[in-house]
């Protein structure tokens, strides 16, 4: 089963990381400048072409006191926790379409 670990570079990003390699499991991490995650064009790309049986979303805004400066820009990053999440049904639901036509 294929992982894609989002948000790879984070310090939680970072961990999952390690210890799925060291499950020797096949995983791809992305950190912020190879996926956006409020990119939701590139979301579908990245997730329609390597096609992950699990997701793992550790991309977050975490400068708290930035966050409120910029509230709309910080909620599109938590937000997409739920996005990330359609975007993983929706190709699944498109892989068994092609499967079975
Ligand atoms: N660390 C902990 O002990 C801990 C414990 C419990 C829960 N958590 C939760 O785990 C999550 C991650 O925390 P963390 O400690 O790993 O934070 P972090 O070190 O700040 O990592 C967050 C990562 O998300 C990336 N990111 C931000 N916006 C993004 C975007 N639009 N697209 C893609 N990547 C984006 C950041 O990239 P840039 O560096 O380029 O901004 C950064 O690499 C948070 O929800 C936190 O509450 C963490």
């Amino acid at each position: 089963m294929r992982w894609l670990v989002t948000g790879a570079r984070g310090m939680l990003g970072q961990d999952v990381m390690a210890a799925l390699r060291a499950r020797r499991e096949t995983v791809m991490g992305l950190g912020r400048r190879e996926l956006d995650v409020t990119d939701e064009a590139a979301v579908r790309r990245v997730i329609g072409d390597y096609r992950p049986g699990v997701v793992l979303n550790c991309a977050a805004w975490t400068a708290v006191a930035a966050a409120q400066a910029h509230e709309d820009a910080a909620l599109r990053v938590g937000a997409n926790a739920q996005a990330v999440k359609q975007r993983v049904l929706a190709a699944r639901r498109e892989l068994r379409a092609m499967l079975a036509g």
